[in-house]
C-alpha cells in the first residue's frame, strides 16, 4: 500500500478567510486539500465551485487539490475544474448518466478521476470501470454535510473495496470521507484506506499540527 494521505476537508474551514486557512492546515502536515463542491440538488447543502478553486492557486496553494462534486449532472462542471486547477475530481455515479463517459472526460481534461460511493451505494458501480480508476472514494456518511458520525458498517466495505483494489492490480487509491477522527483512523487504515478525509475534526482544533500529528500518530500504530 502506498503513503497514508491525510485530506482536510475545507468544508469546515473558516470560509471569511480560506486561503490562510487552507495554508495553515497544509502548514501543519496535511498532504491534499479535500474540496467539497455541493449543489443543493444531488446533495442539500451549497458551497463552492471552480472559482474558490482557482482563487486558492492564485493564493500560492500548490497541493493537490482533491475536488469531490456533489453535483448533478457532472460532466459540464468538470473542465471549469480542470482549468481552475483541480487535481482529482470524484464524482458519485448515480448524478451521472454515463459514468465511463465521465471518467473519460475527467481524464482528458488531464485531472486524476475517482468514483465516490454512498453508504448505501452498491460496489457493482466499480465493475467494468476499475481501469480507469486513480481513487474510489467510500463515503462514511451520508453526504451533504460535516460533523457526522462514522457509520460503522463502512469499515466491511472498504475490507472489500481493498481486495478488490488488490486483487485488480491497479494502482488505486481508497479514500475515506466522513467522521473520520483521531480515535478511528487506525482501525479505517487496517480495514484498508489510504486516504482520510477529515473536516471538523482538524479545524474544530486551535491546533491543527497537534490533531494531524495524533492521526498520523495513530496510522503509524
Ligand atoms: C460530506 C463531505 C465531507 C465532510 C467531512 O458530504 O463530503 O468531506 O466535509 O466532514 P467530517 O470530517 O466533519 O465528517
Ligand atoms: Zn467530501
Amino acid at each position: 500500500m502506498r503513503p497514508f494521505l491525510i485530506a482536510p476537508s475545507i468544508l469546515s474551514a473558516d470560509f471569511a478567510r480560506l486561503g490562510d486557512d487552507v495554508k495553515a492546515v497544509l502548514d501543519a502536515g496535511s498532504d491534499v486539500v479535500h474540496f467539497d463542491v455541493m449543489d443543493n440538488h444531488y446533495v442539500p447543502n451549497l458551497t463552492i465551485g471552480p472559482m474558490v478553486c482557482t482563487a486558492l492557486r492564485n493564493y500560492g496553494i500548490t497541493a493537490d487539490i482533491d475536488v469531490h462534486l456533489m453535483v448533478k449532472p457532472v460532466d459540464r462542471i468538470i473542465p471549469d475544474f480542470a482549468k481552475a486547477g483541480a487535481s482529482i475530481i470524484t464524482f458519485h455515479p448515480e448524478a451521472s448518466e454515463h459514468v465511463d463517459r465521465t471518467l473519460q472526460l475527467i481524464k482528458e481534461s488531464g485531472c486524476k478521476a475517482g468514483l465516490v460511493l454512498n453508504p448505501a451505494t452498491p460496489l457493482h458501480y466499480l465493475d467494468h470501470v476499475m481501469d480507469k480508476l486513480d481513487v474510489i472514494l467510500l463515503m462514511s456518511v451520508n453526504p451533504g454535510f460535516g460533523g457526522q458520525s462514522f457509520i460503522p458498517h463502512t469499515l466491511e466495505k472498504l475490507r472489500q473495496v481493498r481486495a478488490l483494489i488488490d486483487a485488480s492490480g491497479f494502482d488505486i487509491r481508497l479514500e475515506v470521507d466522513g467522521g473520520v477522527k483521531v480515535d478511528n483512523i487506525a482501525e479505517i487504515a487496517a480495514a484498508g484506506a489510504d486516504m482520510f478525509v477529515a473536516g471538523s475534526a482538524i479545524f474544530s482544533q486551535a491546533d491543527y499540527k497537534v490533531v494531524i500529528d495524533q492521526m498520523r500518530a495513530e496510522l503509524a500504530s
